[in-house]
C-alpha cells in the first residue's frame, strides 16, 4: 500500500522536482500539496503546484492548499535569485496558464490529514515550517497523530547557503524550525550535511533530457537552467544540489540515509547566527526535550537512481 504523504512547499526549481519525483513513486500517494513563502510569495508558490499538477497531467488531484503568506515573527525573505522571480527558473510564461483557483488552507488541510491518516501519515516538509508550527499552535493534539515529518533544513558540521551558518528554510522562520523539532512529533531532518553530498551536473540533464525528449523532460531541462547558472556563479560547478528530492526520496526508503538522534535548538535571536541549528550532540540536555533524527550520510548512488529513473519516466 501506497504511503499517504502531504508535501509542504514554497515551490521553487528543486521543490517541483520534488514534487514531480513524489507524484511518480508508486510508494507514495501524495493526497495533499500545502504552499508556505519562502523561495518566493506564497500565492506563486500555489500557482506553481498547479503549473507541476498540470505539466504531469495528474488527473486524481490531490488537495492543494494555500499558507503562511510570511513567517511567523520575521519578515519574508524570498529567493528569487536562486529560483527565478516566478520560482520556477522563469519558464512559467512559456507554460500553459493556471485555471483560476480556489485554494483551501493549509493548516487545516494539514490538521484534516492528521486526523484522517494519523500514524500511516509522512509530511514532506521542503520549505519553512511556518504552516506546520501553525498547526502544531492551533491543535498539537492531532498533529501529534503524524507519523512521521521529514523537514529540509539546518546545517550541523557545514557552513549555511543563507549566511554562515544557517540553511534557508530554517533561516527564514526560525521560530518555527524550533517548534516543530522541539514538537515530541516524530521528525526526520534532511540538512545541508547530506544535500551537499550530492550534485547533479548540467550536461548529465541536458543528456538526459534531450535522449527523453518529452514535454515534461524539456520543461525540467528549461526549468533548473538559471538554479544552475547559480550554483555555477556561487559554488564553481556547473550543476545543482537536489536538496528537496533528497527530503521526497528518504519519504520513500528510509534507508536512502543514516542519522543520529539528536535534541536540536533552532537560534531565533542571534545577531549574527538567526536560523543556526544547535545541537546537543552529547545528549546531556534534559530527557523533558525532544529529540530528532539527523540525518548525516546519504547513498549517493541510490538516490540519484531512484531521482533520474523517475524524472524521466
Ligand atoms: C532549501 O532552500 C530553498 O531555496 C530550497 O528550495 C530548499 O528547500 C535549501 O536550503
Ligand atoms: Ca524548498
Amino acid at each position: 500500500m501506497p504511503k499517504p504523504i502531504l508535501i509542504d512547499t514554497d515551490t521553487g526549481v528543486d521543490d517541483a522536482l520534488a514534487l514531480i519525483l513524489a507524484l511518480r513513486s508508486p510508494e507514495l500517494s501524495v493526497k495533499a500539496i500545502t504552499t508556505v513563502a519562502g523561495n518566493i510569495e506564497v500565492q506563486k508558490c500555489t500557482s506553481n503546484v498547479h503549473r507541476i499538477l498540470d505539466l504531469l497531467q495528474i488527473r486524481e488531484r490531490p488537495i492543494v492548499a494555500q499558507g503562511a503568506k510570511r513567517p511567523l515573527r520575521q519578515s519574508l525573505l524570498t529567493a528569487s535569485e536562486v529560483h527565478g522571480s516566478d520560482g520556477l527558473g522563469n519558464v512559467s510564461k512559456s507554460l500553459p496558464a493556471v485555471e483560476p483557483f480556489k485554494p483551501a488552507s493549509a493548516v487545516q488541510t494539514i490538521l484534516e490529514c492528521c486526523d484522517r491518516y494519523g500514524a500511516k501519515l509522512v509530511i514532506v516538509a521542503i520549505g519553512p515550517l511556518t504552516n506546520l508550527a501553525l498547526a502544531w499552535k492551533s491543535d498539537p493534539r492531532t498533529m501529534r497523530k503524524a507519523g512521521h515529518v521529514i523537514t529540509m533544513g539546518g546545517a550541523f558540521h557545514v557552513p549555511g547557503n543563507t549566511g554562515p551558518v544557517a540553511e534557508f528554510n530554517y533561516y527564514v522562520d526560525p521560530e518555527a524550525a524550533h517548534i516543530v523539532l522541539n514538537s515530541g512529533v516524530p521528525v526526520t531532518v534532511i540538512p545541508l550535511d547530506v544535500t551537499h553530498q550530492v550534485v547533479v551536473m548540467r550536461k548529465e540533464m541536458e543528456y538526459r533530457a534531450k535522449r527523453r525528449a518529452s514535454m515534461v523532460a524539456m520543461t525540467v531541462l528549461n526549468m533548473t537552467r538559471e538554479y544552475m547558472r547559480y550554483h555555477l556563479d556561487t559554488q564553481g560547478f556547473n550543476g545543482g544540489y537536489l536538496h528537496d528530492p533528497m527530503a521526497v526520496a528518504v519519504a520513500v526508503d528510509r534507508t536512502l540515509v543514516k542519522t543520529r538522534k539528536v535534541r536540536v535548538d533552532v537560534e531565533t535571536t542571534g545577531t549574527y547566527t538567526r536560523g543556526m541549528t544547535v545541537s546537543d550532540f552529547h545528549n546531556r540536555r534534559s530527557r523533558k526535550h525532544h529529540a530528532v533524527q539527523v540525518a548525516f550520510t546519504v547513498d549517493r548512488d541510490r538516490f540519484l537512481r531512484l531521482f533520474h529513473e523517475r524524472l524521466w519516466m
